[in-house]
C-alpha cells in the first residue's frame, strides 16, 4: 500500500492519520459481512483504526470465516464490537419456496436495526477523540447509523455491495431510463430481467425505510467493483448529479493470495491439494453462495447431470447460512443418489463445509465456475480470470448474469431466469457443462475472462487505477 506506513503518527504526506477513525456497519448477511470485514483490513494498513460493529454472533461469523488472510492480522487494528440485540428467530431456508430470496434471513435484519442506540453511543464517544468519525455503512444499514447527523466531526459513506451495474439499472428505471441510456451510450440488452421474482415484498420494503434514511446523511458511496470491469456504470452513476462522490474500491481480495493461491496461514484445505493433482482449467467448481438453498429434486438432478458429463468438478453442496449461525435449529443435510460419490470418486470431490472459493478460483486447475452470480462471486471470479457458467437465483443475480454473460462476455448461461420456476434437467447440466468447459466457444470466454482478470489484478498493483482510487479515498478520509 502507498500510504503504509508503521510510524505511528507520520504517514507520507505528513497527516496524523490516527486521528481520523472509521467505523464499519456490515448487514449481517456472509457476502455482506465478509465486505466490510476485508474492508477494515485495507484500511486499517493506513494506520487508521477501525471500529465493526455488529450483533456478538454476527462478528463471531465474520471472523470465523475470514479468508484468504491470517485472522490475527485483523484483530491489532480492527476492535470489534459486540452490541446486543433482541433473541430473533433464525429458521432454516426453504428449499421448495418459489421465491428463492432468503426470507428465512429477514428477522435477523429486522433484529440488527436495534444496533441504533449502541452505535449512537459509540458515535458519541469516539467523536470526543476524534479528529474525524468516518462511518462507513451497508446500503441496507442506514436506519442503524441515522445519528451521525447529530455528531459535528462525523461523516457517513454508503457502502453498496452489488455491482454498478445493478444499481446504474435501478436508478435508470427510477429515472426514466430511455433518454439517460441513448445520452450515454450505454446500451442494456432489452430482455434484461425486471425484478420480478428478485427480492420479496418484506425485503422492497425494508430497502425503501434504509432508502429514506440514506438519503438524509449521505457523503459519498463506495462500490465494491473495479473500473476495469464497471468502468460506463460507474461514468454514470458519478453523473446524476446529486454532487456526491463515488469510488469504486474493489475488489477487495488479498493480494498475497492472486499471488500464491493460499495464503490461509498454512491450513489447507483437502480439496486444494486435490486440484494440485489436477490438469490446468479442468476442473469446474460449482458453488451457489450462502442464501441458496435448492430443492432436493433440483440437486438430484444437478449431481446426475455432473456426474454424467464426465468432468471433473468440485460441488459446495450446503444450504443457505441461518440468520444465526450458531443457532441450535435443525439444518437438512442434503441426499445425493445412492452410491454417488463413490461413483464420482476421484473425478468429483462433494464439499458440505465451508469451501475456500478464493484459492479454489485461483488455482490453475480451475476453468470454470457454475454461480449463482452472486456479486462476491462474480467479482472473486473476474478478478482470478475464470468463467462464469451463471444459474441465478434472487436479488441482483439475474442481472448480474447480463453483464456477465452478454455486455463483458466471459461466461454463459447454464439456467436461464426466465425458466425459474422449473427443475433444470440433469440432461440441461450435462450439455451445459460439456458446452462451457469442451467447445470452442467455451474456450474464447475463457480467453477473454483470463484477459479481463489480468487487467483487474494489473490494476490492483501500484500505479493501476483501482489502487490509485483507493489512495484517493484515503486522502479524502484523512483530509485535513
Ligand atoms: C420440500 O418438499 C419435499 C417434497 O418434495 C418434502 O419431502 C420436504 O419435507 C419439503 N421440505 C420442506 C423444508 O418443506
Ligand atoms: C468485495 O470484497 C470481497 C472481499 O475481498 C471480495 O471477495 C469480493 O470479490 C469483492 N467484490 C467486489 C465487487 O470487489
Amino acid at each position: 500500500m502507498a500510504h503504509h506506513q508503521n510510524n505511528q503518527n507520520n504517514t507520507p504526506n505528513g497527516f496524523n492519520q490516527s486521528q481520523v477513525v472509521v467505523v464499519m456497519v456490515p448487514l449481517p448477511a456472509q457476502g455482506h459481512l465478509n465486505q466490510l470485514l476485508h474492508f477494515s483490513r485495507l484500511i486499517s494498513a493506513h494506520d487508521i483504526p477501525v471500529h465493526f460493529v455488529g450483533s456478538p454472533t454476527h462478528n463471531r461469523q465474520a471472523k470465523l470465516r475470514v479468508h484468504g488472510w491470517d485472522q490475527a492480522s485483523v484483530s491489532n487494528n480492527v476492535k470489534f464490537h459486540d452490541f446486543q440485540i433482541p433473541p430473533f428467530p433464525s429458521p432454516p431456508p426453504n428449499p421448495n419456496a418459489t421465491n428463492k430470496f432468503p426470507s428465512h434471513l429477514q428477522p435477523s435484519f429486522e433484529a440488527t436495526t436495534h444496533l441504533r442506540q449502541p452505535m449512537a453511543d459509540l458515535l458519541r464517544q469516539l467523536s470526543h477523540k476524534a479528529r474525524r468519525v468516518i462511518v462507513i455503512h451497508d446500503s441496507m444499514m442506514a436506519s442503524v447509523i441515522q445519528d451521525v447527523a447529530s455528531i459535528p466531526n462525523g461523516e457517513s459513506y454508503t457502502f453498496h455491495t452489488v455491482s454498478a451495474f445493478a444499481l446504474f439499472l435501478y436508478l435508470c428505471e427510477a429515472i426514466g431510463r430511455q433518454a439517460m441510456l441513448k445520452e450515454l451510450h450505454v446500451e442494456i440488452p432489452d430482455d434484461t430481467p425486471s425484478l420480478e421474482g428478485c427480492f420479496t415484498n418484506e425485503f422492497l420494503d425494508f430497502i425503501a425505510a434504509q432508502y429514506e434514511c440514506q438519503k438524509l446523511n449521505n457523503a459519498g458511496n463506495i462500490y465494491n467493483t473495479s473500473r476495469t470491469i464497471e468502468g460506463p456504470y460507474m461514468d454514470f452513476l458519478n453523473r446524476i448529479g446529486d454532487h456526491q462522490k463515488h469510488w469504486a474500491l474493489g475488489p477487495f481480495n488479498p493480494s498475497t493470495i492472486l499471488k500464491s493461491g493460499n495464503s490461509n496461514g498454512g491450513r489447507r484445505h483437502m480439496c486444494l491439494d486435490w486440484l494440485d493433482k489436477q490438469a490446468p482449467n479442468s476442473v469446474i467448481y460449482v458453488s451457489f453462495g450462502t442464501t441458496t438453498a435448492m430443492k432436493d429434486e433440483q440437486i438430484a438432478e444437478l449431481a446426475i447431470g455432473l456426474e454424467q458429463s464426465n468432468q471433473k468438478f468440485i460441488w459446495v453442496l450446503r444450504d443457505a447460512d441461518k440468520g444465526d449461525l450458531f443457532s441450535n435449529e435443525e439444518e437438512r443435510r442434503a441426499e445425493l443418489p445412492q452410491g454417488y460419490e463413490e461413483r464420482v470418486q476421484g473425478r468429483g470431490l462433494v464439499v458440505r463445509d465451508w469451501a475456500p472459493q478464493l484459492e479454489i478460483l485461483a488455482h490453475k486447475s480451475t476453468g470454470g465456475f457454475v454461480s449463482h452470480c452472486g456479486w462476491n462471486s462474480c467479482m472473486e471470479s473476474i478478478t482470478m480470470g475464470v468463467p462464469i457458467a451463471a444459474w441465478p437465483m434472487h436479488s441482483d443475480q439475474p442481472r448480474n448474469t447480463v453483464l456477465i454473460t452478454r455486455l463483458l462476455r466471459v461466461g454463459v448461461v447454464m439456467r436461464d431466469w426466465a425458466h425459474r420456476d422449473e427443475i433444470l434437467t440433469s440432461l440441461s447440466v450435462k450439455n451445459g457443462v460439456e458446452k462451457f468447459m469442451g467447445s470452442k466457444e467455451g474456450d474464447e470466454i475463457r480467453k477473454r475472462a483470463a484477459d479481463l482478470g489480468a487487467a483487474v489484478r494489473r490494476s490492483m498493483v501500484e500505479g493501476g487505477a483501482s489502487h490509485m482510487e483507493f489512495s484517493s479515498f484515503i486522502d479524502h478520509i484523512a483530509r485535513y
